[in-house]
């Protein structure tokens, strides 16, 4: 936790409390100039801060803030934010979830930024991430399952983001095949998985969540591939992010522990339910080739299952779907 973070919790378990700039110092051991200078970075985020000559300061109201301290205020998971890793700006969370994770860092670590300068989307493409405005997380997951099972945990994040929408924003967020969220048929949410395994044994797994919250329309460069939106454009209401970000992670617990208890099947039954696609006549792209067929759902491993027009039914296992 940084001195800021710091500061920020020691004035949370305050509440209505004054604590003095000296006694601040003494327990953080840092300089009084060094609290009065992050107390000012503070203020300059949006932290309302009262300061009283002779009591000390008080934390009023905090921003719209994703810091640790503020996340873990009234939350309370089993194994989804054990631990939160806070970034104001970095490449990418999955990145730094995957370089936590090779160190040993425990499951159900949060890695969380307000920007990101390389966000990381599928297929090498980018992921526009500006500061402030949406929820740039990776989470990591050390599951018992074998290699070939890591695939189910997308549909797992789609299910807790379709969710979350739900319950925060009263939007019907849908999915697209396998990795999107869409409201109104456009994108508000990408997903992007990473896994370290070795034959038979996955050492972890990187769950990287882009969910575009508050984004306005000028933000969006005009060359992305498929339609996006954010969910303030979609609704014209903005998004507490904070209560965006505690409800995804809420629900990611409760479907992971589902997951760990049941396996995949009633994740992919939710899925299914918030899935338009089935029945539907739809190509699929997949680097230089391309497969039209009707769609008969998912198979257990969340493959796509395609009837041909030779009447065969293929697994698509990976590719862009778009109906026809
Ligand atoms: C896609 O739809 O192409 C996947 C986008 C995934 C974006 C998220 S943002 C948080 C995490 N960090 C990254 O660099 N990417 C994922």
């Amino acid at each position: 936790m940084t001195t800021q973070q710091q500061i920020v919790r020691l004035f949370q378990e305050r509440g209505d409390e004054c604590i003095s700039g000296e006694e601040i110092s003494r327990i953080l051991g840092v300089t009084r100039s060094a609290v009065w200078k992050q107390i000012g970075l503070l203020r300059e985020r949006g932290f309302r801060i009262e300061a009283h000559p002779s009591k000390g300061y008080r934390l009023i109201d905090s921003p719209d803030s994703l810091l640790p301290a503020d996340l873990q205020a009234g939350f309370e998971t089993a194994v989804i934010g054990r631990e939160f890793v806070y970034f104001e700006k970095t490449e990418s969370t999955n990145t730094r979830a995957h370089e936590i994770a090779t160190q040993g860092g425990a499951e159900g670590t949060v890695v969380i930024a307000e920007c990101q300068s390389a966000g990381k989307g599928r297929l090498g493409r980018r992921w526009v991430s500006p500061p402030g405005v949406n929820l740039y997380t990776s989470v990591i997951l050390r599951p018992p399952i074998l290699p070939q099972a890591a695939p189910q945990l997308t549909f797992l994040s789609a299910v807790a983001v379709a969710r979350a929408v739900r319950d925060v924003c009263s939007a019907d967020a849908r999915v697209k095949w396998p990795n999107d969220i869409l409201l109104n048929g456009r994108k508000v949410a990408g997903l992007l998985n990473e896994m370290s395994a070795e034959s038979e044994k996955v050492h972890f797994v990187v769950l990287g969540i882009g969910i575009n919250l508050n984004m306005e329309r000028e933000q969006f460069p005009p060359d992305l591939r498929y339609p996006a939106t954010s969910v303030a454009i979609e609704t014209g209401e903005g998004v507490r992010r904070r209560l965006f970000a505690q409800t995804l992670f809420r629900h990611l617990d409760q479907l992971y522990n589902r997951y760990l208890a049941d396996g995949v099947a009633p994740i992919l039954k939710e899925w299914e339910t918030l899935f338009d696609l089935n029945g539907r006549m739809v190509e699929v792209d997949f680097q230089h080739s391309r497969i039209e067929g009707r769609v008969e759902g998912l198979d257990e491993d969340g493959a796509l299952l395609l009837r041909l027009a030779n009447g065969a039914l293929e697994r698509v296992l990976a590719g862009d779907v778009r109906p026809i």
